[in-house]
């Protein structure tokens, strides 16, 4: 429906009509979700249901916009290099879950191409002043495409003339309606309210983006466009090979579910995933967690620690692996337990923690998607063992569509 409507549903159909009674005439969409999508399918959750369904949905997100290792959106997109030329910034605006999957595809962005980016949380770029012109691409990311902030932050960005582009869950929401272009990620309802399996969606759909972008661009050096396009490939089944060891991360959580709260570090590509481990645990056990880029807790946050204060290290074998092993170090210097995150096959995070969960090697741009899964099953084992409502958690909505 558009807004000011009114909509009269009986057996013989659906028929709208403004606010003076006006018949609306509209024409009907196909949405490909099957009704079977909105049951829990066998699951106790339907948080845990969509956790499951993360292998599939990359796969999903994938399938018409890569072949023999390249990425192509020109079918979706019908932007040209010269078009390109003119943006010189790219804006990410969203909320929640979706602000930090565009931090993720910022970050990755970063590594692949040449690109002067910022990130924003939609509440707040629709009220600074914020520089935004023809000169920007300003890309809004929303699962439910009903966020009010984001909505009015795209509406603003549109009246002050940049290119607007928005990725969202839904066809026909509002800003996909109201925002000229669109990228569907194709995760099919998304019923629990921590969003799981919608942000591997949108991480997928970003990545690629970034990648043609940089292409159009002539940035892209094709041996990175390989390279990562393969290992995207690659990513449903490693998911599906951390699902497998379900159990080893549930009983690190079963160890932990009665802590006071919970930190949670990394850096570079490690700190998105660090932010929304932390948010999911906020969200549905409510317990305090807060992530650090690694390198700033001794600027603040350390004196928080101490042995009721775990810390949740996220430390990929990358060039920063050491670094951050020094700020485990720290952290055991001050007794609080740590849960690593690294990558299999890492012999030495033996010495640093007991509670490992070893997440599958992929190429360094593309940790975030495999960290990521193992911190939604932590957060939901611990979130069980507490007894929380997971798939309704108090004072939360799936869209938030008021100020
Ligand atoms: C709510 C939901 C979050 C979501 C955020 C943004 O707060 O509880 O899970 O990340 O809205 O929603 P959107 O639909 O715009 O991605």
């Amino acid at each position: 429906m558009d807004d000011d409507e009114i909509a009269m549903i009986s057996k013989e159909g659906c028929i709208f009509y403004d606010f003076d009674g006006n018949r609306h005439e509209k024409e009907s969409m196909h949405l490909d979700w099957e009704a079977a999508m909105t049951s829990r399918g066998g699951y106790p959750h339907f948080m845990l249901k969509e956790i499951h369904e993360q292998p599939d949905v990359v796969a999903h997100t994938l399938l018409g916009r890569v072949a023999s290792n390249s990425v192509d959106l020109s079918h979706e997109l019908a932007w040209t290099p010269e078009q390109i030329s003119g943006w010189k910034k790219i804006h990410f605006v969203a909320c929640g879950t979706s602000h930090y999957a565009t931090m993720v595809a910022a970050r990755i962005m970063e590594e692949v191409g040449n690109f002067e980016i910022r990130t924003e949380v939609a509440s707040e770029y629709r009220y600074r002043n914020i520089p935004i012109g023809p000169d920007t691409l300003a890309v809004f990311v929303s699962q439910s495409g009903e966020t009010a902030d984001t909505l009015h932050a795209a509406r603003l960005a549109k009246a002050k003339g940049a290119k607007c582009l928005v990725v969202t869950n839904v066809r026909g929401s509002t800003i996909h309606r109201e925002v000229e272009e669109g990228l569907i990620t194709p995760a099919g309802p998304e019923i629990g309210v921590a969003a799981t399996k919608t942000f591997m969606a949108q991480i997928t759909v970003l990545t690629l983006l970034g990648l043609y972008l940089s292409k159009l661009k002539n940035d892209l050096c094709p041996e990175t466009e390989q390279r990562i396009v393969a290992a995207l490939m690659d990513i449903p089944a490693k998911l599906a090979s951390i699902l497998d060891r379900e159990k080893e991360i549930e009983a690190v959580a079963r160890n932990f579910a009665d802590a006071r709260g919970f930190f949670f570090i990394g850096r570079g590509l490690a700190y998105p995933p660090a932010l929304e481990g932390a948010l999911k645990l906020k969200e549905i056990s409510y317990l305090h967690a807060e992530a650090y880029p690694a390198g700033e807790m001794k600027h603040g946050p350390i004196a928080l620690l101490d042995k009721d204060l775990p810390v949740v290290a996220l430390v990929p074998k990358n060039d920063l692996w050491e670094k951050t092993i020094s700020n485990i170090e720290e952290s055991m210097a001050r007794n609080s337990p740590i849960i690593a995150v690294a990558t299999e096959g890492d012999s030495d995070i033996g010495h640093y923690s007991k509670n490992v969960i070893f997440t599958p090697e992929t190429e360094p741009e593309l940790f975030p998607f495999i960290a990521v899964l193992p911190l939604q099953l932590f957060a939901y084992y611990i979130a069980r063992q507490r007894g929380c409502d997971i798939d309704m958690p108090r004072n939360l909505a799936k869209s938030v569509t008021v100020e």
